[in-house]
């Protein structure tokens, strides 16, 4: 706690993560897209994304579902008691309902009311999107102690006759508990969206007079998402490194959206990090969209990678067309 006058900043004191149980292999997707007649491989989706495996939600499992476990998961890490958090902020593209917001589902079933509680979307940059917001908060002094959570059930969105996307995302959420602090904590932060490129990674339908409106699937032209994502991620890093007075040698870990190995491995390589310095979970979630990066930071930090002390680089890019950056000492 700060007192009065002090700066205030954020810093993560938790992170919950959560997985379905249900795990499916490339070998399991081959089977599943044969049985439509529709022909894909292990070698093609390991080659050109590096995933090997994803999870999907069994029928009635909702975004706010993951996203309790995980946020359970994060408030234990942290030493907090759900009663304490003020502020709850979840990243998902892929809520329970239209409305009201998967935030205020999730509030009501950790069984505390009354905190502010809303949703952001920002796809897959949605992570770091709603970190920045809750950061605002905290250092502003809207709020104290947040949850802030990426949950997702893209296996409900996607197009199992569209081989091009179908093979690449999986379900999961990830949680961190944000709270105020004398030091920081969160050293910068960078957002973007250029909405020329809305076309280029949609679910375009809507709904209207109880109908749904245009496909309620997932589109995506993969290789213009391919080419943008690996034009913008450096230049996100950059600018939170110049905002934050640091370097790229300040750089512990490299924690960027789990969408595909390449485009990872191209990012840590313009930033001049060692490959081992790039946290990297996609192979064992594939694409888990607004959940990723809080996922891949969680696994890291329970397999003692990411230490107290340690900077880390957070980056999201997806849809929108969306990208942006948080530094961090952990
Ligand atoms: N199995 C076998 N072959 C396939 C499959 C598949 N699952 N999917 C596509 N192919 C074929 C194509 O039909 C094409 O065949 P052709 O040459 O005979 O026409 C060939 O493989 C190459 O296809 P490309 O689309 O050019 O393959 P590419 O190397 O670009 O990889 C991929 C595709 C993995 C989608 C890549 O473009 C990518 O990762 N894009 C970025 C995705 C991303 O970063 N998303 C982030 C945001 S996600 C969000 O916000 C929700």
């Amino acid at each position: 706690m700060t007192s009065p006058h002090a700066p205030r900043y954020s810093r993560i004191t938790g992170t919950g993560s959560c997985l379905p149980p249900h795990k499916l292999s490339n070998a399991d997707m081959v089977a599943l897209l044969a049985a439509r007649g529709i022909e894909t491989s292990d070698d093609w989706i390991v080659e050109r994304t590096g995933i090997r495996n994803r999870h999907f939600v069994a029928d009635g499992v909702n975004a706010s579902d993951l996203a309790l476990v995980a946020c359970r998961d994060a408030l234990e890490a942290a030493g907090v008691k759900a009663d304490a958090v003020d502020l709850i902020v979840v990243a998902t593209s892929t809520p329970d309902m239209v409305f009201p917001s998967t935030a205020s589902i999730l509030q009501n079933k950790l069984g505390i009311h009354g905190c502010a509680a809303f949703d952001v979307q920002a796809v897959c940059s949605g992570f770091v999107y709603a970190l920045t917001v809750a950061d605002a908060m905290i250092k502003t002094g809207s709020a104290r102690c947040a949850l802030v959570v990426g949950s997702e059930v893209f296996s409900r969105i996607l197009n199992f006759d569209d081989r091009t996307t179908c093979v690449l995302f999986g379900d999961g959420a990830g949680a961190v508990v944000l709270q105020e602090s004398a030091v920081p904590g969160i050293l910068a932060t960078d957002l973007h969206a250029d909405g020329r490129h809305v076309g280029i990674l949609c679910v375009p339908g809507t709904v209207s007079g109880g109908q749904v409106i245009g496909s309620p699937l997932l589109t995506m032209d993969g290789p213009a998402v391919f080419r943008l994502a690996v034009g913008v991620l450096e230049g996100a890093a950059r600018a939170v490194l110049d905002k934050a007075g640091r370097s790229e040698a300040d750089i512990d870990w490299l924690v960027p959206h789990q969408a595909n190995i390449r485009i990872m491995q191209s990012t840590a390589r313009k930033l001049k990090l060692p490959l081992e310095k790039l946290v990297a979970t996609v192979d064992a979630h594939g694409n888990t969209s607004a959940a990723s990066v809080p996922l891949a930071l969680d696994v890291a930090v329970k397999q003692g990678r990411i230490q107290a002390g340690d900077t880390v680089l957070l980056e999201g890019v997806g849809g929108g067309f969306t990208w942006g950056a948080v530094l961090l000492d952990y």
